[in-house]
Order: structure tokens, then sequence, then C-alpha cells
């Protein structure tokens, strides 16, 4: 193993040669797949080389289909980019089931985000108090130029407080501010306001009297917006009688007792919640892949938000009321249509026109339908046959896809675990004795 400087500096093929000499070799294959995966069209990979650093290939991700989400109304087939098997096919199972009873229902609960100024100050709270009123139009005018176009499209900046955190922290106080963004997940404009916010804190306290005269200036820690957006929430439903929820009453309402109780356990119990909300993510996270949005941001506040009571719960909930079954979700989700990589990847200005080019909103309700399908399909069958029967069947494709099997060992190995378990070693044997 070898240390390198200058790493980036090296060319493409360079940083090839090198990470294959040092790191890969003895992996005689590398340098081919290395290669096997670049595009053909060199302007197409050059696309891709630069989205980030040291580049040295491309990574797929199957980029699949979930038709017929009725949204409001409104018929989508969604693109989902994931790896796992069996997720778009349980999206597709639940779009389908709902299809015919009244399809999911959104509503936008808000769009705020959220940013801050982590700041220190040891004197007066009362002090800083006066300061921060007299300065405050100050951030509005300093921020003017960044602020222009995102105000011309509907968004700006909401507000900004002064939040004295010194009870859970010594000399820590915030300004906490708000944005709206519009279509754009605003990352940058919200962090180009909040390092102007800070710029103006400094500058203004330096002539501020009363600050002067104790020699105490606040001292600005770091600028940077929050990926936990409570206030950027969006609700998907469906409901249906109990009744439609089985082929008898009894069926249906041993459903719906099991499904509730399924529920209920993830709201209580974190062990349960986290794989709960996991398959949540799931669906969330293929869309919010598909659509080049930031599947880490929407990870991480999202689970904060299942948190947000002081016990991680499930994101979805359950009630049942004069034979009425209703099943949602809440989640926050702050996500864009423009900008960043939502105008430069060709795969994702696809998926954004397979959803014939959504709002942010409209992306926000289409992105938690999927969590809530997804979660649907995934209770529905933990309560009745089980997971292992549909995963078993992707798995056996997966294990025969290593093994290079031909149509005809297929076609037998499907017939064989039809009534066998599968395993990574019954596979294998059956392999080996249909090739022997
Ligand atoms: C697997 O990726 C997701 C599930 O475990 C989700 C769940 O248990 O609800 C099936």
């Amino acid at each position: 193993m070898s240390k390198i400087s200058g790493f980036s500096k090296l060319t493409k093929l360079e940083k090839v040669d090198w990470i294959t000499e040092h790191y890969l070799s003895h992996y005689p294959k590398a340098k081919t797949i290395i290669k096997q995966y670049w595009n053909t069209d060199e302007a197409l990979q050059k696309l891709h080389d630069e989205f980030t650093e040291n580049t040295i290939s491309n990574y797929y991700l199957p980029l699949g289909v979930a038709p017929n989400f009725e949204i409001d109304g409104k018929l989508y087939a969604i693109p989902m980019a994931i790896e796992e098997s069996s997720v778009i096919a349980a999206a597709s199972k639940a779009s389908k089931f709902w299809l015919d009873k009244g399809g999911f229902k959104t509503e936008i609960l808000g769009t705020t985000k959220v940013g801050h100024v982590h700041f220190n100050f040891s004197g007066k709270s009362q002090v800083l108090q006066d300061f921060f009123e007299k300065i405050k139009p100050q951030f509005y005018k300093d921020t003017a130029s960044i602020t222009k176009n995102m105000e011309k499209r509907g968004g700006g900046i909401k507000d900004i407080a002064l939040i004295d955190k010194t009870e859970s922290l010594d000399n820590y106080f915030q300004l906490y501010c708000t944005f709206e963004t519009v279509d754009a997940m605003g990352a940058n404009f919200i962090n180009s306001c909040l390092e102007q916010f800070g710029q103006t804190l400094e500058a203004e306290a330096k002539t501020y009297d009363s600050f002067t005269s104790e020699g105490n200036y606040p001292e600005v820690i770091m600028c940077i917006l929050s990926n936990y957006v409570p206030e950027c929430l969006v609700r998907a439903e469906v409901s249906c009688p109990v009744s439609q929820l089985g082929k008898t009453q009894e069926e249906a309402d041993q459903f719906v007792r099991k499904f509730s109780q399924a529920i209920k356990i993830a709201e209580i119990e974190p062990y349960r919640a986290v794989t709960h909300n996991k398959g949540i993510m799931n669906g969330i996270d293929a869309v919010v892949l598909a659509t080049g949005n930031d599947f880490r941001a929407v990870e991480a506040g999202i689970h904060a938000f299942a948190s947000r009571k002081g016990q991680y719960s499930s994101l979805t909930h359950v009630k049942v009321e004069d034979g009425l079954f209703k099943f949602w979700i809440e989640v926050p989700l702050a996500l864009g249509t423009t900008g960043g990589l939502t105008s430069l990847h060709p795969l994702v200005k696809l998926s954004l026109a397979m959803l014939n080019n959504p709002s942010a909103k409209d992306l926000m309700r289409i992105t938690a339908v999927a969590g809530l399908a997804q979660n649907f399909a995934a209770v529905n069958s933990l309560v009745t046959t089980g997971i292992q029967k549909g995963h078993m069947k992707m798995h056996l494709m997966n294990i025969l896809n290593q093994f290079e099997a031909n149509e005809k060992e297929r076609a037998e190995a499907v017939d064989y675990f039809k009534t066998n378990t599968v395993t990574h070693s019954a596979v294998i044997s059956l392999l080996e004795k249909m090739r022997s």
C-alpha cells in the first residue's frame, strides 16, 4: 500500500494506472472492469467525470419504474434508482392495490427550510438582543444580491431570530434563520445567505458601542443550513373501507388487526421502528436518487424527525374508525427540481420528465407516496406471507447471475426451487449437479 501526493492532479488514466498498480495488483481484472464502465460517448463520460473529484469510473444502479400510482387524482409512473431486489416490485404491487381504492391523497404541510449562524458571546444577553434588533435590517440589505433572483421566484429569507442557547452550552447563541427556496433544494442559496449573515454580524459588532466599551464581541463559529427540516413536511395517505382489505370480512378484519398492530409496534418499539422506517426509505431514497436529490440529507432529516418525541418511532400511522381504514405518513423532505444535478444528469432529467417536470412540492408528494407504498407492501407481506418468499425468488436470480447460469439452467433452477428452500449453497449444489 502506498502514499501519494498530488493524486488529484493526475489525468484519469494516470489515476487508474496508479490505483490498479498500488492497490489492485492482486486483482488482475481491475483495469478492464474500471474501463468497461466508461461510457463510449466521450462528452457524456466527461460530464460524469466532472460531477466529483478523482473519478475513475461510473457506478451503475438500476433505474426502474413503478407504474400505476394515482396521486391526488393524477397518474404517475415513478422512477426509482435502487439496487435492492423486490423494492420496485413491492411499490408496483402497492400502487396497483390502491389504484381502484381512490389512490393516494397528499398534503403539503410546510416548505420552510432552516439554517444557523452559530456563534459565541460571553457578554450580557440583553446587550446582544438590543444589538440584534438594531442590525436585523442589515442582514437583509447585505444579502440583497443573493436573494434577488430567489425573491423573483417567490422565495427568500423568511425570518431571522436570535436564540440564547447558553443554558445548554456556555456562550452559545445562534441566529435561527428560515428560508423559502421554492423549487430549489436551496443548499447553496441558504449557505450563501448564512455566511453573509455571519460576516454582517461580526462587522456590525465591531462598531457597536456597548461591545467596544466592554471589549467583548460576538465570535462566529460556523454558518450552515440544517438538514433537519420538520417544517418542510408532507403528508400522504391511503384509505378504504375495511371490507376491501380481504376476500371475506373475516379475512379483512384479521388483516387490519395484524397490520394495525404491526404499525403500533413500530410506534413504540425502536428496534422495530428502525427496520420499519428502513423499508420506507427503500421507496423514498430510490425516488430521491432517481431525481438527483441528496439522499444523505433526506435520510439524516427523516431519522431526526422520527426521533423528535425523544424516542425513535414509526413514520407511518394507522387508524380504523367506523369501518374505514386510514394509513398515512408524515415526512420532512427538502427536495429540489431545479439546480444541482437536476439540470446536469441526463437520467435525472429523464426521471423528472417522466414525472412531468414536477415542482418541488409535487416531488415531495410523489416521494412521500413512494415511502408509504413501500411500507404498505412490506408490512402487508410481513403480517401475511412473510417477506422471504418474494426475496428468495430475487435472491435465486442473483445467485444464478453470479454463476452465469444459462437459460436451461435457470429454468430448471426456478422449477426446482418452487418446492425447495433457496439457500446459496443449495443453488450452487444444484448448478454443480446440472453441470457435471
Ligand atoms: C427490507 O429492505 C425492508 C423491510 O425489512 C422493511 C420492514 O421490515 O418493514 C422488509
